[in-house]
């Protein structure tokens, strides 16, 4: 017990607002795919999140959950777009509160990252399409600028999706403004190429998420955490630098965040799991020459310098020793994702000091199987199987593949059913 206590990420954080986290480690957001045809949450969510409940985590974070059902990064997200789906979003809830973590919902928009069976003129700032491998098996259709109104009601989205999270029992949302979506397609000069008060300048191109903190704020209140997943860098050539993040958050300063986590890259640039596949831009360098092992932390440091809300950092982090010399220096809370698939208990071996590091399974898969042999050891944990860390890329990528297909055309026959 005296060594549980002992290890600084055993340490509580107390959130501006009032909350507290039991711990600094942190399960980051990963899109489930598991809701229905309606897009409603489910009982295989419930078993997945029951087995993060008991992870020993401090806070844990849905998978993206859209807040426009045209706007979905896979076909089986969650929406919240109106009131239809809330019993199950309680269930959910309940559920992943149940281990005494903070449960908090990330809510998202996609902009134009949606693929075009899903949605053929997407919602983004400006006219540009996703420059992407087409190989890759994506199809993404050239976006549709957005009107005022449209801008508008995507922010009114945002806040009715918060007001349903607080409702259905979730203790806290993040706002997904990193990796490419919608918050981040205004923030990109590469992709926001706006000359009105939404595009040109940073204070411009983040009038969007400004808005929509606000109108979230005053949907939820002043006692409930508000967080935000931002990107230290997109690593594009005329992306949105680490500069600029410096900036945007001495701004966020003022606005009543609670948790301010970091992350990196887009679809085009899949920083987040630690991959590149174009030129890197100004902020390229940081990374690559960095000595510490997570991919964000040289970044982060720069930016938890300005902050004054708690920061998490999120990416890479496998070493305890990694994990320890990064807080309090670069970061308040160490999120993790792909560990957690692999090992749900982590968070409890770590602070127990049963382990030096974590479950690093990427490590010998290629790249182009990550995320598929992620999502199939989800589906397993979904239907309350352990991880089967045998399991080889190239199966999971034909099984992923064929799930994700099967899921499509279930959705886009609900959906001409209902049209029709
Ligand atoms: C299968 C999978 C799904 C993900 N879905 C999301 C998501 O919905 N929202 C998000 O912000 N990040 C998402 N991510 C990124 C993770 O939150 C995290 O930033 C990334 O995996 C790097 O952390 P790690 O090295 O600890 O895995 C996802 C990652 C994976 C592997």
């Amino acid at each position: 017990m005296e060594k549980i206590m002992a290890h600084p990420l055993a340490r509580p954080l107390h959130l501006p607002c009032g909350a507290i986290l039991n711990n600094r480690l942190a399960k980051s957001a990963m899109s489930e795919g598991l809701a229905d045809v309606r897009n409603h949450a489910t009982s295989r969510l419930e078993v997945l999140y029951r087995r993060w409940a008991e992870s020993g985590a401090g806070l844990l974070l849905t998978g993206n959950i859209q807040v426009d059902r045209w706007h979905l990064e896979r076909p089986n997200n969650i929406v919240i777009d109106d009131e239809s789906g809330q019993t199950q979003l309680a269930r959910l809830a309940a559920v992943g509160k149940s281990g005494g973590a903070h449960f908090w919902a990330q809510i998202s928009h996609t902009g134009r990252q949606v693929s075009s069976h899903i949605n053929a003129a997407p919602l983004s700032p400006s006219d540009v399409e996703i420059d992407i491998i087409r190989e890759a098996g994506f199809s993404f259709a050239k976006p549709k600028p957005m009107g005022e109104d449209e801008i508008r009601h995507a922010i009114a989205q945002f806040a009715f999706a918060a007001k349903e999270v607080k409702r259905a029992g979730f203790m806290g949302l993040s706002l997904h403004a990193a990796h490419g979506y919608l918050i981040s397609q205004f923030l990109s000069p590469l992709t926001n190429r706006r000359s009105d008060t939404w595009g040109g300048s940073l204070e411009n191109r983040a009038r969007f998420l400004f808005e929509v903190i606000a109108a979230v704020r005053d949907a939820v209140g002043s006692q409930f955490p508000i967080g935000i997943k931002l990107n230290t860098s997109d690593f594009l050539r005329g992306g949105f630098t680490n500069a600029e993040c410096v900036e945007l958050v001495k701004r966020l300063n003022n606005t009543g965040l609670d948790l301010l986590e970091l992350s990196g890259g887009t679809l085009e640039q899949p920083k987040v799991v630690g991959v590149t596949l174009k030129e890197e831009g100004e902020d390229g360098h940081y990374v690559s020459r960095s000595a510490r092992e997570a991919y964000f932390v040289a970044l982060a440091g720069a930016v938890r310098d300005v902050a004054r809300m708690p920061v998490m950092v999120t990416g890479g982090f496998r070493s305890v020793a990694g994990m320890t010399d990064a807080l309090g220096r670069d970061l308040d809370v160490v999120g993790l994702g792909r560990p957690l698939i692999a090992d749900p208990q982590a968070p409890h071996r770590v602070l127990a000091g049963e382990i030096d590091s974590l479950l690093s399974p990427e490590a010998s898969l290629s790249i182009f199987h990550v995320l598929a042999w992620n999502n199939m050891q989800i589906e397993r944990l979904a239907d309350g199987l352990a991880p089967d860390l045998a399991l080889r890329g190239e199966g999971a990528l034909a099984a992923f593949a064929e799930i994700e297909s099967k899921n499509m055309t279930a959705l886009l026959d609900y959906r001409g059913r209902r049209t029709a």
